[in-house]
């Protein structure tokens, strides 16, 4: 179904082609020539450069021949233009979490956002204008004190920037939607140079395509966002043996994914295996200071190896999760788009996690995790059109499948059980009678290699119209990423 090797030789080839066709260091020196001082290019051995290619994933970075830190839109402009003329590719970076390689990094040229690190928030209006080149710990961390908070990423080190383009499912979403339906406006910097501002009324095709649009259009530089009210939560993380509880953790999902309706609960759990070791996590969230007795009881019930369940800020539960311990490994994300999580389902993802967590153990194998996302039937009444969702008749729930190792070679036999388990979970699902077959894919979650109509649905026309419209020299196709 997924022609991964087809889609892995076309990117190498566009890289070589392009390797030839261009002098690399000679786009740097016109670049480190043409810039403002707001802006600075590094090379291999800084410091600086280091900091600019390093990726979530280590399978996601790329050695550049140099790095760019611009500080101003205009810098990014001038940037984009300088590549394009000398078709260098590049890569354009936020918070460096993408698990797909050569999505946010490149062999030529990394442009990464880090100087665009503005938090302006405007009582007024309750919004707050946000840098591309945040992460989310940075900006819970500036608006707690102001009582409020965005619609963001719900573990530590994840980029605003990547998220924001490609949906967002957040612990506040069963209130106020995916982080796409919370964004009002675009600082936005054209493939040609020219920076605009992108709203509903200034370019509503651009408003609607940069919502899961991601680097198709250009370079984004600044959100704006509407922002909510936030006091101290209660929830955390609890660690559960997963050899000798696993009915127990299985019976209490599907009773919260069937059962809770209260919008202020948000649950993620995961099934771990890591090293032989078989963990269950389970992130309870509650957006207010007490949860109510009955919601998470079924949870709380079971023995724990270890819970950080309490009283706390919203930055501080975001970040005890354990997801940066994970850092320098290689790792893909895949992805199922499920109707319900019915005990069958979630019996099967049990099954696939253990059998998968075995067999890939021998292989180099670090960290295999399958992620249950329950959301409300409701999360996508609080935005319009969008790229993504394509269709907001109903929601479905990325299912979310990681797989870390630690070697190279692996590459292709994780890439391969990836595929593997995705297809056999949605086989799964379609056996019971979800009805999921034009289900559209999370693209944050989604695997290299996915055709963009199973991300995109209908949108896919469209949306290649835009980028022909605002890319019509394919500037952005130096980089990586979904491709229109
Ligand atoms: C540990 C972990 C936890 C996660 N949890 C969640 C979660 O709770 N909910 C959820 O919805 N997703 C989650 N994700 C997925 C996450 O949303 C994506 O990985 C997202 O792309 C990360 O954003 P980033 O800025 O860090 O990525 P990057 O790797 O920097 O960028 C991702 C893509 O966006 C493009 N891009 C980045 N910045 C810009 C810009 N300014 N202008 C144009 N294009 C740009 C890049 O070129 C690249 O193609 C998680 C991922 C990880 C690794
Ligand atoms: C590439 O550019 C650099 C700097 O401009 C120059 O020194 C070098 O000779 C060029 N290499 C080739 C192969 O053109
Ligand atoms: C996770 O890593 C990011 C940098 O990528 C850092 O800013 C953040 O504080 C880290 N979180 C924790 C809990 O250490
Ligand atoms: C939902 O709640 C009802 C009533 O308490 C219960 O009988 C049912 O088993 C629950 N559903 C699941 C999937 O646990
Ligand atoms: C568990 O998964 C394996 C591998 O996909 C499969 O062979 C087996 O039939 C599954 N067992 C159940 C009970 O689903
Ligand atoms: C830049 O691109 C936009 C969108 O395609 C176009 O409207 C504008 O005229 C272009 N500007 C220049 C200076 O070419």
């Amino acid at each position: 179904m997924f022609s991964r090797r087809a889609a892995l030789l076309s990117f190498l080839l566009s890289g070589a082609v392009n390797a030839l066709d261009s002098n690399v260091t000679h786009t740097c020196q016109q670049i480190a020539a043409a810039i403002s001082s707001a802006s600075a290019v590094y090379w291999p051995l800084e410091l600086t450069y280091t900091a600019n290619i390093y990726h979530y994933a280590s399978s996601s970075a790329a050695a550049a021949v140099c790095s760019v830190e611009p500080g101003t839109p205009e810098d990014v402009g001038l940037i984009l233009q300088i590549v394009g003329e000398n078709q260098t590719p590049f890569g354009v970076k936020g918070g460096g979490h993408t698990m797909n390689p050569g999505w946010s990094s490149s062999t030529g040229i990394e442009i990464a956002l880090s100087r665009f690190n503005q938090i302006n928030y405007d009582a007024s209006s309750q919004t707050v204008q946000l840098g591309s080149g945040l992460i989310w710990d940075d900006v819970y961390a500036a608006l707690n004190p102001q009582g409020v908070n965005v619609i963001g990423g719900r573990v530590t080190g994840i980029g605003v920037a990547g998220f924001s383009l490609g949906g967002g499912y957040s612990w506040k979403t069963n209130q106020y939607g995916l982080t796409v339906d919370n964004i009002l406006e675009y600082e936005l910097v054209w493939p040609n140079g020219t920076v605009v501002t992108v709203s509903e009324s200034s370019y509503p095709d651009l408003f609607f395509g940069l919502k899961g649009g991601f680097n198709n259009f250009g370079i984004v530089t600044q959100f704006t966002m509407k922002t909510w009210p936030q006091t101290e939560v209660w929830g955390g993380i609890i660690e559960i043996d997963g050899y000798l509880y696993a009915d127990q953790f299985n019976a209490a999902i599907a009773n919260f994914a069937k059962n809770v309706t209260d919008p202020k609960a948000g649950m993620l759990m995961a099934y771990n295996y890591a090293l032989g070791i078989y963990l269950m996590t389970a992130i309870l969230f509650y957006d207010a200071p007490t949860a109510p007795p009955g919601i998470f009881d079924d949870f709380l019930a079971i023995p724990y190896l270890s819970s950080q369940v309490s009283t706390q800020s919203f930055l501080s539960l975001v970040q005890a999760s354990p997801s940066n311990a994970t850092e320098l490994e290689r790792g893909y994300y895949h992805t199922v788009a499920l109707e319900a999580l019915t005990p069958s389902i979630i019996d099967v993802v049990y099954n696939q996690s253990l059998h998968y967590g075995a067999l890939l153990a021998l292989d180099s194998g670090i960290l295999i995790s399958y992620d249950v996302e329950p959301f409300l039937p409701s999360i996508l009444t609080h935005g319009s059109d969008t790229a993504y969702p394509p269709s907001r008749a109903q929601r479905y729930l990325p299912l979310n499948l990681y797989f870390g190792w630690s070697l190279a070679t692996s590459d292709d036999a994780f890439y391969d059980a990836l595929v593997e388990t995705q297809s056999n979970i949605y086989n799964a699902a379609v056996a019971e009678g979800q009805d999921i077959a034009d289900a559209a894919l999370y693209p944050n979650y989604a695997l290299f290699g996915t055709p963009l109509e199973k991300l995109y649905g209908g949108n896919v026309g469209t949306l290649q119209a835009l980028q022909a419209k605002y890319d019509p020299d394919d500037v952005m196709g130096l980089t990586g990423g979904w491709k229109f």
